[in-house]
């Protein structure tokens, strides 16, 4: 049997964190025997510059046929003044919602050896191991009607539509009970039921779906609470849900408890479990080309393609595994880096990883 993976580097960081996953994904390939099968596409700015266009038919071809995307990062500062619909998020954002991938996973967990890279103490964080679960294809995200009109004054406006069906919100409760169960067995949905409408019903259905899940505890927060109590006792929480802005938020929060949001991998699922994985962070301009960027976010999510649509768990814990000896052996990328350990760049990180699976 073979599984079709279709590579999309993107912009900026994304060729170069990608070319490290893809070293990773080939040497499990080979020791694992998984039948992959690897594509290239373009998407985002680097799909705008040949085509024209951020998510160009061809891509959108591939990605269907495919069981699995590797996403690197879209976007950046050179297609800053294109116009709003040709922006090269506008390419991810269209892929995630044309593919119905609306259940995005972001582990946050904090390997012991960055404890002391996190923003935090390291009592507050030692052993911190979050799943936000983001709805990803609805929300104020795609809500119409959007856009920017000029009202009779001549003053422009812009606005866009916070939305909800409640089918888009039961998807979304189930997946979270059901990955709940398999961890700490306790979900907290977060909202801003105090204001927002959208999100009175966000909570009546999470409420409502709970009974079905009588050995999983619900709880709720309100969004700028939860923002509060991430960075206050992050290891009060188990599984987060929210909707897909509120989720773009937390994450990168979470993301820093962990050390660098460039250790954050992240999966997003369609009803049928098939996915595309992609760090969780941007296309970092501003350490594009140099080599500095971290792939391990990047490989991390490699592991979760493995695990969630490959059906390769072993293949995913090695993974796993030969991240964590590499970091045990003081290997850091800059933004991980504290004194006394070993700097290094994106593909001896890479290549480390490589090396640590071949010795196994
Ligand atoms: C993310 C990113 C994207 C988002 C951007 C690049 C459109 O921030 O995946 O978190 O907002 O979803
Ligand atoms: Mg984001």
């Amino acid at each position: 049997m073979t599984h079709k993976v279709l590579v999309l580097p993107g912009d900026y960081i994304g060729p170069e964190i990608v070319t490290e996953a893809e070293k990773v994904l080939a040497q499990v390939n080979e020791q694992f025997g998984l039948g992959v099968e690897v594509e290239h596409g373009l998407l985002g700015g680097a799909a705008l510059d040949v085509h024209g266009v951020p998510m160009p038919e061809q891509t959108l071809r591939d990605a269907r046929a495919a069981d699995a995307i590797l996403l690197g990062a879209v976007g950046g500062p050179k297609w800053d003044s294109v116009a709003r619909e040709l922006r090269p998020e506008r390419g991810l954002l269209g892929i995630r919602s044309e593919l119905e991938l609306f259940g995005n996973l972001r582990p946050a967990i904090l390997y012991p050896q960055l404890a002391s890279a996190s923003s935090l103490k390291p009592e507050i964080v030692a052993g911190l191991d979050i799943l936000i679960v983001r709805e990803l294809t609805g929300g104020i995200y795609f809500g119409e009607p959007r856009g920017i009109r000029t009202l009779e004054n001549g003053e422009r406006e812009g606005f866009n539509t916070y939305v909800y069906r409640e089918s888009e919100i039961e998807r979304i409760a189930h997946l979270a009970f059901s990955l709940a169960r398999k961890r700490d067995k306790r979900v907290c949905s977060v909202d801003k039921s105090n204001v927002l409408e959208v999100t009175v019903l966000w909570r009546e259905v999470l409420e409502s779906i709970a009974p079905k899940y009588p050995d999983v505890e619900l709880s709720h927060l309100y969004v700028d609470n939860a923002a509060m109590q991430l960075v206050m006792a992050p290891k009060q929480f188990d599984v987060i849900v929210t909707g897909n802005m509120f989720g773009d938020i937390l994450s990168d929060a979470a993301a820093m408890l962990t050390g660098s949001i460039g250790m954050l991998p992240s999966a997003s699922l369609d009803k049928d479990g098939r996915g595309m994985y992609e760090p969780c962070h941007g296309s970092a301009p501003d350490i594009a080309g140099q080599g500095k960027a971290n792939p391990l976010a990047t490989i991390l999510s490699v592991a979760m393609m493995l695990r969630y649509t490959l059906a390769a768990p072993e293949a995913a814990t090695a993974i796993e595994t030969a991240v964590s000896a590499v970091l045990d052996a003081g290997l850091r990328t800059p933004d991980i880096h504290t004194q006394g350990d070993r700097l290094v760049g994106t593909v001896e990180m890479g290549e480390a990883v490589v090396t640590q699976l071949r010795s196994r």
